[in-house]
């Protein structure tokens, strides 16, 4: 039976869930082909890294089962090109319907007062996504994304940014953020009975739904295109460009 912890191999994780693979990829500490006789505690010894905190981003993702999501149109993209589509397919939808949303997560908690727990609870939680996610795309905009498109230029040098001038240490932060997004997406789900309409519900609830459903929709795609091509592409490319250095 499976047990995650510092004696776990890494070719354990790979046969329970290639998403935690993945995660390992992402951290930059481990490499397809590298030896997966290893176990995570001497794994981490090599980076200086405590084992905990690659512990905590495994677990988040343990049980995850991938969405069936097909990107392969998106193959043929060089890195500047991914960056340029999730820019304006996600991030520029992001900016237009977050404060929306936002807006009516808000009408529809304060018309039902404090006496309806979920959808205080969604108001708070949702506002909370709402600024994580314009952080997040920050973050991803001012250090990871120059860094794809210097890459994806004629010399292939990566100029510092705020975040250094290798894209493991920004791709780890951005996994991460993921991780914990799609736990609120999950809760917000759970908080709408999956997004359903009672009969009863006014226009500003429906709308509301409406709304946090392309938002939901969206985001899983978003994400996903990210962690399956955006951040693998980086980091494999990164790696080509030393070799050949
Ligand atoms: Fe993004
Ligand atoms: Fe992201």
């Amino acid at each position: 039976m499976f047990e995650l912890n510092s004696e776990t191999k890494i070719a354990e994780l790979d046969a329970e869930n290639p998403a935690m693979i993945r995660v390992l990829k992402s951290t930059g500490m481990y490499s397809e082909g590298d030896n997966t006789d290893r176990t995570i505690d001497e794994l981490c010894m090599g980076f200086g890294l405590n084992p905990m905190i690659i512990l905590n981003m495994l677990a988040r993702v343990q049980g995850e089962r991938p969405p069936d999501i097909d990107i392969s149109e998106l193959n043929e993209l060089n890195l500047a090109q991914i960056v340029e589509h999730i820019e304006s397919e996600h991030h520029a939808f992001l900016r237009e319907t977050l404060p929306v949303a936002v807006e009516l997560v808000g009408r529809v908690a304060g018309k039902n007062g404090t006496g309806d727990d979920r959808l205080s609870e969604l108001r708070e939680l949702f506002t909370g996504l709402a600024d994580e996610l314009e952080n997040h795309m920050l973050h991803e905009e001012e250090a990871l994304f120059p860094m794809c498109r210097d890459m994806a230029a004629d010399d292939g040098t990566i100029k510092p940014t705020r975040c250094g001038d290798t894209v493991g240490g920004p791709i780890a932060c951005m996994e991460n953020d993921h991780i914990a997004a799609k736990q609120t997406l999950a809760r917000l789900g759970e908080l709408t009975d999956n997004f359903a309409v009672p009969e009863s519900a006014d226009n500003t609830y429906r709308e509301m739904i409406e709304c946090l459903t392309n938002i939901v929709q969206n985001t899983v795609i978003h994400i996903y295109k990210e962690d399956h091509l955006l951040f693998p592409r980086a980091l494999e490319t990164q790696a080509a460009l030393r070799e050949g250095s």
